[in-house]
């Protein structure tokens, strides 16, 4: 029988900055209305695999996507969270104890984007087989949500035009692949 990972194309969704940093706390590290227009258009109608964290940092389950939740706390084979006191849109996410069983959950679209945050990059970048980056100018060095892409996994393949966003910051889009080995 096949492994539910095997035949998935599977890409991380992220935002980072020149040294590396996604987040602080709670919340993004800046204001860049067209990186989440570019959000919603790729994974409409996809599954998207999170962090507890993340998706209490977005504080709602988003229209149209699947959202796949991991939590060491999911409370299989439920795909529940346990907590009577979790927020209402809690129930509206698929819950997974571990990479294989979010995957499994996952709808049929290809691909499944791991949409973060720290932890689940790192917990699901070996399933990963491209990366869609939004690079941000800059640097956040003191912020504590970080993935570094290693230059050793992680090839570039496609690298945009510097854009200046509405909120004045300088960003661009680039896609990254496996390295071959
Ligand atoms: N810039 C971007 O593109 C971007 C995207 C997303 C998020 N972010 C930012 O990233 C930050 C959140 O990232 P984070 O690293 O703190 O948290 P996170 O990755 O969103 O969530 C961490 C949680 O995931 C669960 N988890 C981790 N490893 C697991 C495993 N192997 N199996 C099952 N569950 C596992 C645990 O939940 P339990 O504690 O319930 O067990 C853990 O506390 C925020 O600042 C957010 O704004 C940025």
């Amino acid at each position: 029988m096949n492994s539910p990972t095997s035949s998935r194309s599977v890409g991380l969704l992220l935002a980072s900055s020149l040294d590396g940093a996604i987040g602080d706390g709670n919340d993004l590290l800046w204001k860049l209305p067209e990186d989440l227009s570019r959000f919603k258009a790729l994974t409409m109608g996809h599954s998207c695999i999170m962090g507890r964290k993340t998706l209490l940092s977005i504080g709602r389950a988003l229209p149209g996507r699947q959202m796949v939740v991991m939590s060491r706390q999911a409370n299989l084979p439920d795909n529940a969270f346990p907590s009577a006191e979790a927020p209402a849109y809690f129930r509206q996410c698929l819950w997974a104890g571990s990479p294989h069983e979010a995957m499994a959950l996952c709808s049929e679209a290809d691909p499944i984007w791991v949409i973060g945050g720290a932890e689940i990059y790192r917990v699901m970048e070996e399933y990963a087989h491209f990366i869609e980056r939004t690079e941000v100018e800059g640097l956040w060095p003191v912020a504590q949500a970080r993935f570094p892409l290693d230059p050793n996994r992680w090839s570039l393949v496609n690298s945009g035009e510097w854009l200046t966003s509405t909120s004045s910051l300088r960003f661009r889009y680039q896609r990254l692949e496996r390295t071959a080995i």
